[in-house]
């Protein structure tokens, strides 16, 4: 006889139902109600290994050996945390006093994030990165991207990557973070090491490479060489665009076919335009204008112009030191103009569009089984209940990894 011919009419009898949800999210408009996050009430969803092969009602789920029993919480997609920066040592818990004492956000702190980084063994790196990627995935991160951009030498950008790349595969080149303080009289020269000498040594370690296009940073110009130079030996550009000023970097974004721009909190009506016509997402990071007392980006905007928007926590000591996608989740609703259904398609589908990636971000046949029951009904309940930890179980790659 014929085996099954599609992954709806025949599960293997070791597959795992997770049954009695009262309402989840797929992000896929076409298995439920609403758009975008084609939501199925009173679901099941079937794992087979480490991927998806069902979904829908609870009460047609194929029968399977093992079944666990939801308890009528809500199921959603594991967040896809396209942003951050763990690769460190040291805090700067001072600079934040200062600033919540009316001091202003400077790119320039992070040079003391580097002094700490340099002199940290890379067994201190990589404790420090599994510290908070723990953290993260406590409440409910099941993929993370993240940065080099705390060592600015050949070596020190290069074991950063290193050491990133041993626990994720969203690995972003970030060299152009600011100007090396080693070459703070010639940012020329500084340009030419991170196109050249230094990204030979760090593209083998990564996917992506990155810019922080900005005052006090790289200009358009510079930002334009780093880019394209990443691209020549294969790196896909994102940007750190428009956060504290605006300028260039979405534009740039746009024009060398940038999975992402982040930040986007100072736009013009050509930035949106810009954004609107091209393919690059528009990552959003509450957390930083959240910390840094900044004004808030106006998803609203970007989404009434069709721009595909993103949410992710840009974890770093300085601008941003949260690990909790469900905070920034909240913060976007409160003070952002997202919907609830907006925000946690944006946390999790938006991040896997600013990954370009389609295994994760959503649960729908063929999807990595990447998971979170929420002690709540509803995901509505991530930005109802602001603060309260509400992940109760993460599943990664099919297998229970947190609660
Ligand atoms: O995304 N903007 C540039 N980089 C980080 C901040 C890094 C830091 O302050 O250490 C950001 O906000
Ligand atoms: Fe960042």
């Amino acid at each position: 006889t014929p085996g099954p011919t599609s992954a709806n009419s025949a599960v293997a009898t070791d597959a795992t139902a997770i049954v009695n949800i009262a309402s989840l999210v797929t992000n896929d408009p076409s298995l439920g109600e609403g758009t975008p996050l084609g939501l199925i009430r009173d679901a099941a969803v079937v794992i087979e290994g480490d991927r998806v092969v069902w979904v829908g009602g609870s009460s047609k789920a194929p029968a399977t050996d093992n079944r666990i029993d939801a308890g009528g919480r809500a199921v959603i997609p594991g967040f896809v945390d396209s942003h951050s920066h763990l690769v460190f040592a040291g805090d700067r818990t001072a600079e934040f006093n200062a600033r919540m004492s009316g001091r202003s956000y400077s790119a320039g702190g992070i040079r003391t994030t580097v002094a700490a980084t340099r002199a940290a063994s890379d067994e201190e790196l990589e404790a420090n990165l599994v510290r908070y990627l723990d953290e993260a995935l406590r409440q409910g991160t099941t993929t993370f991207e993240t940065k080099s951009g705390y060592g600015l030498t050949v070596e020190d950008e290069a074991r950063a990557l290193r050491i990133a790349a041993r626990h994720t595969d969203e690995v972003t080149y970030l060299g152009a973070h600011i100007v090396s303080p080693d070459l703070a009289d010639d940012p020329a020269a500084y340009v030419a090491l991170v196109t050249g000498e230094m990204l030979d040594a760090c593209a083998p370690h990564a996917r992506w490479v990155d810019v922080f296009c900005e005052k006090g940073a790289f200009d358009g110009d510079q930002a334009r060489a780093v880019l394209t130079a990443g691209k020549a030996k294969g790196l896909v550009p994102r940007v750190h665009a428009n956060q504290l000023t605006y300028g260039p970097g979405v534009q740039l974004a746009v024009e060398l076919d940038a999975a992402s721009a982040d930040h986007c909190t100072h736009l013009t009506d050509a930035d949106v335009d810009a954004l609107a016509a091209g393919s690059t997402v528009a990552t959003l990071l509450p957390g930083a204008e959240f910390s840094t007392r900044a004004e808030w980006p106006d998803a609203r905007r970007l989404l009434d112009a069709g721009v595909t928007v993103a949410l992710s926590t840009d974890c770093n000591p300085g601008s941003s030191f949260t690990s909790s996608v469900p905070f920034c989740v909240a913060l976007a609703v409160r003070d952002m103009g997202m919907t609830p259904d907006e925000a946690v398609w944006s946390a999790t589908a938006g991040g896997a569009a600013a990954l370009r990636r389609t295994d994760i971000g959503r649960l729908t046949p063929g999807a990595r089984a990447d998971l979170v029951v929420l002690d709540a009904p509803s995901h509505v309940h991530l930005a109802y209940r602001p603060g309260v930890p509400l992940v109760h179980r993460v599943l990664r790659a099919g297998r229970t990894v947190a609660g």
